[in-house]
């Protein structure tokens, strides 16, 4: 499945894609704003695209890609319930120089849309921790709203923070 938007195309994760994965990921910068803390292997990489990419699997995971073709990071929706028709969304641009230019909120406007409209969910949610004031003004501009705050929920350089949960349900999607 390819998704094109302006700025941005969605692809498909490819095995390829892993030792970039493993750079990013093990960077403290990048990680620093997401829920994986320990050091990522290129063995334990490859084996989470190799389920993705799983007929059946409960996730999606796209590359992002600019236009030029140059891979910069990914997005998600994992834990897809198909009872509930719900699942959990995902982001990250691996390469500082590229934030800021509006690719992360149209990537993730094309994969919310798909979300919405293809797998015809109805709820998408998302955890947002308190110290990352642009993943923030995202979520927000795209429609997400806060839902909850897990308080303490993550254990940074010697402090608690924490996660703020959003939510976006199908009928307040504007895309
Ligand atoms: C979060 C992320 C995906 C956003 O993608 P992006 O391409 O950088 O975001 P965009 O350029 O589309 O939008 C960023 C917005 O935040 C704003 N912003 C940037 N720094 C900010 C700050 N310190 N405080 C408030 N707003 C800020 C920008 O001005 C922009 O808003 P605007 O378009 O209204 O001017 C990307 O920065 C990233 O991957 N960060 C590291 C990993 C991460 O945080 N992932 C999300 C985990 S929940």
């Amino acid at each position: 499945m390819i998704l094109k938007g302006q700025k941005v195309t969605l692809r498909p994760i490819r095995l390829s894609d892993a030792g970039r994965f493993v750079k990013w990921l093990n960077n403290p910068e990048i990680h620093k704003f997401l829920q994986t803390r320990r050091h990522l292997t290129l063995g334990f990489e490859r084996k989470w695209i190799k389920d993705s990419l799983k007929k059946g699997s409960s996730r999606i995971g796209l590359a992002i890609e600019t236009k030029d073709g140059v891979h910069i990071g990914s997005v998600s929706l994992e834990s897809i319930n198909n009872d509930h028709r719900r699942a959990t969304f995902g982001i990250f641009i691996g390469e500082k120089k590229y934030w800021n230019q509006g690719l992360g909120s149209e990537a993730a406007r094309l994969v919310i849309d798909y979300g919405f409209k293809k797998l015809k969910l109805y709820r998408i949610e998302l955890g947002v921790l308190e110290y990352n004031p642009r993943a923030k003004r995202v979520y927000k501009r795209l429609g997400f709203r806060k839902e909850g705050v897990k308080r303490d929920h993550i254990f940074f350089q010697g402090k608690y923070y924490d996660e703020i949960h959003m939510g976006l349900l199908r009928h307040e999607w504007k895309n």
